[in-house]
């Protein structure tokens, strides 16, 4: 009675976990989707815990949990205690965190993922007594997997908090490498199915964890958001072949979820910033970085104060904003939502332009304008916005930098090369928001700063707005 129930709880979760994905993939449901995740997330722990209580004969390969009628209980208050511990703290960091710092730890949460995957793969063969053939290539997969996607999240999470360089690490024929090492870890998985024993599955660890190391360190900064999605699919593949070892049906049905939603995200991306999808797959980003750009002279750059901005856009007609990351650090959304309310009384056509790997996580932007009450209507992505920077009179780049840099179409050996970029040179006037001159996240110098018809508005962004809206 008690396992059908769980097996009927296990369907509701995952039915909620599809309403989930669902409604994320709109602005207007978004609440709802996260409403149907939290819950569905509750049902599968509440029906995990009470699936501890239950006792059935366990699948070949699988750890007889039950045998022991005192262990039951036992069980079931431990993994209690572990939910409260777990929970405990994911509320404290959801509270504590800043929005720009999400990236660093959604992908320190893939790491997570990533060697329980590891952890759970040696305990089910160590623990098993006999083992087909089919057990034992989940297990080598899951270990695998798990391992690549733990090094590689650590090393994302190292270069997405700033504690490890974000240049590409090259070493020579690291392509060849990675192939090779791969190979060779074929070669041991046989070994593992044909002659099970740990030291195989050992050298298969060592191996997805050197592979996961090398594979994000050889990726450019700029290149990061698809590594990023794409470690996100990752650890939902660790996690549903977790769900195998584990002959956990609902573990599947999530980790495959994850990992199908994170490769389609991550192909989406790929095109978005005109990458091939195979070579962030096989970790091929970085290369074709030649000559650093920031050696060139682009010459002088210009400067405007906020009140000179305020009368630019006084007389404005259409006005686009493109934010980026710096309007996250400034946490500037609620200035410019006001700012934009006040040009919208006075008649200004105001937009918003996004590009799709602006701040740090996709949809960075989206989540801060709506937060700040920007209308949903007014905001758009850079295909539907890109070809009406000829017609605007004013284009405020708030924060923004890699994202507007003409070198992305202007320069071939640049390491942005070839991702589309908003165009907003096209317009009449140009302010750039920001501190100084310093780099964007790719780390490439931008031309955009010394075109003719771009004034840099230098200082923190959230203030310099407000200092508009007052010179209003
Ligand atoms: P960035 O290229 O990182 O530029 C942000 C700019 O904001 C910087 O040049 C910085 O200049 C300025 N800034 C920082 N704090 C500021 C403040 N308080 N006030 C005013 N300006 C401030 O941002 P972007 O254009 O949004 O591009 C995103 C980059 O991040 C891309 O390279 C992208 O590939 C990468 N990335 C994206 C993601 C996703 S999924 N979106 C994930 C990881 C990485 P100053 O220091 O001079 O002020």
């Amino acid at each position: 009675m008690l396992l059908t129930m769980v097996q009927t709880a296990y369907i509701v979760a995952a039915v909620l976990f599809i309403l989930a994905l669902a409604g994320l993939s709109k602005h207007e449901s978004a609440k709802v989707g996260n409403m149907a995740g939290m819950i569905g997330m509750v049902i599968a722990l509440g029906a995990t815990i009470a699936e501890s209580l239950t006792c059935r004969a366990p699948a070949e390969g699988e750890i007889a949990h039950c045998e022991y009628a005192m262990a039951r209980p036992m069980t079931a208050l431990l993994l209690f205690a572990a939910v409260l511990i777990g929970a405990a703290i994911g509320v404290w960091r959801a509270r504590t965190v800043e929005m720009t710092g999400m990236p660093q730890l959604i992908a320190i949460l893939h790491s997570f993922v990533g060697i329980a995957a590891v952890l759970v793969g040696f305990n089910s063969f160590l623990a098993a007594d006999t083992h087909n053939a089919a057990h034992l290539v989940e297990v080598a997969l899951g270990v695998l997997i798990g391992a690549y996607t733990f090094t590689g999240s650590v090393v994302a999470f190292g270069k997405l908090s700033g504690r490890m360089k974000s240049k590409p690490m090259t070493l020579p024929a690291r392509n060849l490498l990675n192939l090779l090492v791969f190979l060779v870890s074929v070669g041991f998985m046989v070994w593992f199915v044909v002659a099970p024993s740990v030291v195989p599955l050992i050298v298969i660890a060592v191996i997805g964890f050197a592979l996961g190391w090398h594979m994000v360190a050889s990726i450019g900064g700029g290149d990061m958001p698809v590594v990023v999605s794409m470690l996100n699919s990752y650890s939902g593949w660790a996690a549903a072949a977790a769900g195998f070892m584990l002959n956990n049906n609902l573990l599947i049905v999530t980790g495959a979820l994850v990992g199908a939603s994170g490769a389609i995200l991550s192909y989406i991306m790929c095109k978005g910033m005109n990458r091939s999808f195979i070579s962030v797959i096989l970790g091929g980003f970085g290369e074709g970085a030649g000559p650093a750009i920031e050696a060139r002279d682009y010459g002088e750059h210009r400067e405007i104060m906020a009140d000179g901005a305020a009368e630019l856009l006084k007389t404005a007609k259409r006005v686009i904003i493109t934010p980026g990351y710096g309007m996250a650090v400034a946490k500037a959304q609620g200035p410019v939502a006001q700012l934009t309310q006040k040009l919208r009384d006075e008649g200004v056509d105001v937009r918003f332009g996004i590009h799709p790997v602006a701040g740090r996580l996709p949809g960075h932007m989206n989540v801060l304008l709506a937060e700040a009450r920007v209308p949903y209507d007014i905001v758009l992505e850079m295909d539907e916005i890109n070809e009406d920077f000829d017609d605007t009179d004013v284009v405020l780049v708030i924060g923004a930098n890699d994202t507007v840099n003409p070198a992305a179409l202007e320069e071939p050996n640049s390491p942005i090369a070839g991702m589309p970029v908003l165009e907003v040179w096209h317009s009449d006037n140009v302010i750039v928001f920001k501190r100084s001159m310093a780099a964007g996240y790719a780390g490439v110098q931008n031309p955009l700063f010394f075109k003719e018809n771009t004034q840099m508005l230098f200082g923190d962004a959230k203030d310099r707005v407000e200092d508009i809206i007052k010179a209003l």
